[in-house]
């Protein structure tokens, strides 16, 4: 098991936020435009950069709690101060998978979403394939709520996703 920590993700993590583009899984499972346009990667920090001055994104990077080197993404997306509900998403580095981190992930960007936030809801979408996500939302403790069938996902491609949620009473 690595033990890790979430920093807000800056301009100095976008080199090993671009290498994990060439993963088939982050292409398939992800919202990562495929092909990645180049340069994708800045566009999107924009992105959550101005979602962090609105109030509703957050986006973080996984480093290891012992070295600081990074492994992966913890993104909070679609977050409804008023309503006090959000939605979660996690990517880990291909080279530090299969080591606990996106579950550590999981239960830290949790944590921040109930203090932080004091939300009521917290949701996961994951592909009704994601067998390996979907580990990850039950190690946490998230609920499985239901399938949105044929959801539009990305550039004509539908899936199934499995809606998760964790609620503080839970
Ligand atoms: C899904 C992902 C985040 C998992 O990261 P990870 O750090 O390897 O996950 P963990 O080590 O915390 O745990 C993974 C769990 O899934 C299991 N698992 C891994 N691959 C699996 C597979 N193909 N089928 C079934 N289970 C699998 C592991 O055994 C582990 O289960 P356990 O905790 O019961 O032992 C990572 O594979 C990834 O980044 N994928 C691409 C992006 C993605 O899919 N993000 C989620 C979008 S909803």
């Amino acid at each position: 098991m690595t033990d890790a920590r979430l920093e807000p993700l800056g301009e100095n993590h976008l080199a090993s936020v671009a290498a994990m583009f060439g993963d088939e899984d982050v292409l398939r499972y992800t919202r990562v435009p495929n092909p990645v346009p180049p340069g994708w990667e800045r566009e999107w920090l924009e992105v959550y950069e101005e979602g962090r001055r609105d109030g509703t994104r957050e986006a973080f990077a996984v480093v290891d709690a012992d070295d600081g080197s990074f492994l992966g993404l913890g993104l909070a997306f679609g977050i409804d101060r008023e309503g006090r509900q959000l939605e979660l998403g996690y990517v880990v580095a291909p080279e530090a998978r299969g080591r606990g981190v996106a579950t550590r992930t999981l239960e830290l960007l949790t944590q921040w979403g109930f203090s932080e936030l004091d939300a009521l809801r917290i949701e996961l979408w994951i592909s009704a394939d994601n067998e390996a996500s979907k580990r990850v939302a039950a190690n946490v403790g998230y609920r499985y709520e239901g399938t949105l069938r044929s959801f539009h996902f990305k550039q004509g491609i539908r899936d199934d996703f499995e809606v998760w949620s964790l609620l503080p009473s839970d």
